[in-house]
């Protein structure tokens, strides 16, 4: 399977849905978060209703990717049950994504608190996911990619380190990876004690399946730090980048924004100031892709020289 070469892209989240100007910009890639546009898993159709005429502008204008956080991919459900196969598969085909990503989360239909519930990084749950990991690609249809979670415990059982569970499974799989940049970053800031690395993280996961990439903020909160996509993409994380654009040949980067975690501290989001900080760190962001593969290589310079 291959994946094309886009460049730097957003995830289309709702919560920026309204205020941010998505259709003025010239992305190169944007992801859709299925389940935020999905419907009802006990009701008729796909696509929820409110997100129809939404879908159906951004189809037109940018190419697509897909992600999965709710499907219950790796939970315990029968896998044809799950939201993943009957909402999020149809829902690839039809707004045509060259690659999905879902998360190394548990959930099933009845729990979705997927933040808390990383994977157990053990032996036997290699197999077990990679199994399901390869039977979703093989409905999908498309390179199907698993993102690396931020998370604050590990799961009770694991007995190996992340980056080699990660290495196993994709070996198991033939599936691909979305590193998320920040997540590893502030699984450093939280679990650098029990010897938590991204050095021994990149040199031990394999770079040529990386086939998309998350960058996003956070911020500590009472002595931990937060994976809340509420800031500019950390300082740190750009470094990062640089590394991994120069040793791995990934399709996408996408930058992730939230700000619902604002209103729960009692904070109000400056949409306008939020707007200006998308837009600086988009520029940052083709900038360091420029640096490492050439202008020309961006779908939407492609598309201006066209
Ligand atoms: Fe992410």
């Amino acid at each position: 399977m291959s994946v094309p070469r886009l460049g730097v892209g957003l995830q289309f989240n709702p919560e920026l849905i309204g205020w941010f100007p998505f259709l003025d910009q010239p992305l190169d890639a944007l992801e859709i978060l299925f389940d935020s546009v999905m419907s009802p898993l006990d009701g008729p159709g796909l696509i929820s209703p409110r997100a129809v005429d939404l879908m159906r502008d951004i189809t037109d204008k940018y190419p697509l990717l897909g992600h999965s956080n709710y499907g219950g991919d790796f939970g315990f459900d029968d896998l044809m049950s799950t939201a993943a196969v009957r909402r999020h598969v149809p829902l690839s085909q039809k707004f045509n994504v060259s690659s999905v990503a879902n998360h190394c989360f548990y959930g099933d239909a009845s729990w979705s608190d997927v933040w808390s519930s990383p994977l157990q990084f053990s032996r036997a749950e290699a197999v077990r996911v990679a199994a399901r990991a390869r039977a979703l690609q093989d409905l999908y249809g498309v390179p199907l990619a698993h993102e690396n979670a931020a998370y604050y415990r590990v799961c009770p059982g694991s007995d190996m380190p992340e980056e080699e569970f990660l290495a196993r499974m994709l070996e198991l799989s033939g599936t691909y990876l979305h590193l998320d940049l920040h997540n590893l970053y502030a699984n450093e800031q939280n679990h650098r004690a029990r010897g938590y690395s991204i050095h021994r993280f990149l040199s031990t996961i394999p770079l040529d399946r990386i086939i998309t990439i998350h960058m996003a903020g956070g911020r500590w909160i009472n002595g931990q730090y937060h994976d809340l996509h509420d800031t500019q993409v950390a300082e740190a994380v750009w470094g990062l980048l640089d590394d991994v654009l120069s040793r791995a040949r990934p399709g996408a980067v996408i930058l992730e924004y939230e700000t619902q975690s604002l209103y729960c501290n009692g904070e109000m989001a400056d949409t306008g100031r939020t707007t200006d900080l998308i837009l600086s760190d988009l520029e940052r962001g083709r900038a360091a892709w420029d640096r490492a593969y050439g202008r020309a290589s961006r779908r939407t310079t492609r598309s201006e020289a066209a």
